[in-house]
C-alpha cells in the first residue's frame, strides 16, 4: 500500500509542485469568478468595473486553456474540482467556496467548462446570462443552457448537476457549526486582545447548538474533531476540546445546563495562551527551564483574563476552575503546583482528558510523534489514575470507539478509505461506513461510501474488512478536506 499510495499521489517533487500550482490557479480563478458573478448581478455589461474584473478572469482562464484546452469547474458531493483536481478548502477562502457552491446549486449546474477560443466579450455575456437567471423566481438548468446557446456563447459548456447526495442535512449543519465555532472563537480572541467587549451570549448560544447536535449525532461531531488545521492551532484545538468535552460530559450524565457551562469552560480553557510568546508556543525544540515556566503560566493568566471580562457574570464560575486546573494531574502533580485532588473541579478533570487527547493526536512542530487515535487512547489508559481520572478516561475511551469517524483505514481489498459513519450495533463496531479514497491499486479516487457490513451474497463473506488504521500524515492525506467539503 505504501508504494502504491506513493505513486498515486505523484510523490516526486515535480508532481507535487504541479498540484500546488494547480491549487493556486484554481483558487485564484474561483476568487475572480466570485467577484465577476457578484458584479454582474448589479451592473450592465458595459460597466467599467465589470469590464475590468472580467478581463482579469478572462486572462486567468486564457492562461489555463492555452495549456490544457479547457478550464472546468465541477461540483461533486459538495466539493469543487478544477480540471480534475479537488480544490482544497482553506479557512480564509471558506466564504468564497460557499458562495460559488451555492451559485452552482441554485442553477443546478454540475460543471462549467471554459474552452479555448473563448473571448472576453463572450465571457461577459455568459456571466450576465448567469446573473440574470437568478432574478427570476424559478428557472431550470435547461432554461439557462438554452439561453447560453441562443446567445451564441459557444466556448462555455454547462453540465447539469447529478445529485449524489450522501450527507444528511444534519451532518451538513454539524460541519457548518464546527466552522462557525472557529470563526466565533477567532473573533473572541481578537476582541480580547483589543480589549473590547466579548459577546458571551453568542458563545452560549453556540454551545447550545453544539449540545443539540451532539444529542442527535454524537459520532459525527466527534469525527469533526479529527479536523486539524495546523495554522490555527489554538483555535482549532479549543473548538475540538469544547465539542469533545460536551460529548463526554453527556456520557457522564451531566444535565443540559451543565453541558452548556462545560462547553463554555472548555472553549476558553487555553485563553491564557494569548499571553504566551509565539516563539515559545511554536518552538521546534524542547523548552528551556525558563521557557517552560513562562508556558506554565497560561492557566493562571487564563483565569485572570476570564475574571477581568466585563461580561464576567454571564460566564460560569467553573470556566475559571477549568482555565486554572486543566493541567493538574490525577495524582496532584502537574501545574500550577498547589492543588489537592479533592478541590479539583469535575469539569477540569473532563477537559484534562480531552485536552491531552487532542494535543497528542495533532501534529505540531515540536512534537516528534503524532499518535493515531487508537495509539493515543492506549497510551492514555497506561496513565489512568496518575494522569487522568480513571472513570472519566474510561467513558472517553468508550466514546471514541475503535474506529471513530475520520480514521484513515486500510482495507483487505487494498483500498484505503476514511471512516464516514459508524454502525452502532455491537457486532458491527468494527464495520463502519467508509468513503473510499484509493482503489485497490492505490491510485487516488473520489470513491463511493461503502458499508463494511455488506456481504458478498454468493459467498456469505464480507466484501471489505479493515486491516488497520493508518496515520493520515504518513500517507499525506488531509482528512479534513473530506469533511470540510460538506460544510457548504
Ligand atoms: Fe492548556
Ligand atoms: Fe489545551
Amino acid at each position: 500500500m505504501n508504494e502504491n499510495a506513493g505513486n498515486a499521489e505523484g510523490s516526486n517533487a515535480r508532481d507535487r509542485k504541479d498540484v500546488k500550482a494547480m491549487q493556486k490557479t484554481a483558487v485564484d480563478l474561483l476568487i475572480r469568478l466570485h467577484i465577476v458573478l457578484k458584479i454582474s448581478k448589479l451592473y450592465e455589461s458595459n460597466n467599467d468595473m465589470l469590464q475590468e474584473q472580467a478581463k482579469l478572469l478572462f486572462e486567468g482562464i486564457r492562461d489555463v486553456t492555452a495549456a490544457e484546452d479547457e478550464a472546468t469547474f465541477k461540483v461533486r458531493q459538495g466539493a469543487i474540482f478544477f480540471n480534475g483536481f479537488r480544490v482544497k478548502f482553506v479557512l480564509s477562502n471558506y466564504a468564497i467556496f460557499k458562495f460559488v457552491l451555492e451559485e452552482f446549486r441554485k442553477r443546478e449546474i454540475g460543471a462549467m467548462s471554459f474552452l479555448s477560443g473563448l473571448t472576453r466579450d463572450e465571457l461577459i455575456r455568459f456571466m450576465i446570462v448567469l446573473a440574470k437567471r437568478e432574478k427570476k423566481a424559478s428557472f431550470s438548468f435547461e432554461e439557462i443552457a438554452g439561453e447560453v446557446r441562443e446567445a451564441g456563447i459557444d466556448h462555455v459548456v454547462l453540465e447539469k448537476f447529478q445529485p449524489n447526495e450522501t450527507f444528511t442535512s444534519l451532518e451538513k449543519n454539524a460541519s457548518k457549526l464546527f466552522f462557525l465555532s472557529i470563526f466565533h472563537l477567532k473573533e473572541t480572541f481578537e476582541k480580547e486582545q483589543r480589549d473590547e467587549n466579548l459577546k458571551l451570549n453568542t458563545t452560549r448560544r453556540l454551545m447550545q447548538s453544539i449540545f443539540n447536535h451532539i444529542a442527535d449525532n454524537e459520532s459525527f461531531i466527534c469525527g469533526l474533531t479529527n479536523i486539524k488545521n495546523h495554522d490555527e492551532y489554538t483555535l482549532n484545538h479549543s473548538v475540538n476540546v469544547c465539542m469533545l468535552s460536551i460529548a463526554l460530559g453527556r456520557r457522564l450524565g451531566l444535565t443540559r445546563g451543565e453541558l452548556v457551562d462545560l462547553g463554555m469552560a472548555a472553549f476558553f480553557h487555553d485563553l491564557g495562551k494569548l499571553e504566551t510568546p509565539i516563539e515559545i508556543l511554536n518552538k521546534p525544540a524542547r523548552l528551556s527551564e525558563e521557557e517552560r515556566e513562562i508556558m506554565e503560566l497560561h492557566p493562571c493568566q487564563g483565569a485572570e483574563k476570564l475574571i477581568q471580562l466585563r461580561d464576567f457574570k454571564r460566564l460560569p464560575l467553573r470556566a475559571i476552575h477549568v482555565a486554572l486546573e486543566h493541567h493538574i494531574k490525577e495524582d496532584d502533580t502537574g501545574y500550577p503546583h498547589y492543588f489537592k485532588k479533592e478541590t479539583t473541579n469535575l469539569f477540569s478533570k473532563i477537559v484534562k482528558v480531552v485536552d491531552y487527547f487532542d494535543a497528542i493526536t495533532t501534529k505540531r512542530i515540536y512534537r516528534k510523534k503524532v499518535f493515531t487515535r487508537a495509539e493515543a487512547l492506549s497510551l492514555m489508559l497506561e496513565h489512568s489514575r496518575t494522569e487522568f481520572n480513571p472513570v472519566i478516561l474510561k467513558a472517553f475511551v468508550n466514546m471514541m470507539g475503535a474506529y471513530p469517524i475520520g480514521t484513515l483505514v486500510h482495507l483487505d481489498t487494498g483500498e484505503v478509505g476514511i471512516v464516514f459513519n459508524t454502525n452502532p450495533e455491537t457486532p458491527y463496531l468494527l464495520r463502519p461506513k467508509v468513503k473510499l479514497i484509493t482503489n485497490a491499486q492505490g491510485n487516488k479516487v473520489d470513491g463511493e461510501i461503502v458499508d463494511l457490513t455488506d456481504k458478498d451474497p454468493g459467498a456469505e463473506k464480507f466484501l471489505r474488512t479493515i486491516l488497520k488504521a493508518l496515520d493520515p500524515d504518513t500517507y499525506d492525506v488531509n482528512v479534513s478536506d473530506y469533511f470540510l467539503a460538506q460544510a457548504q
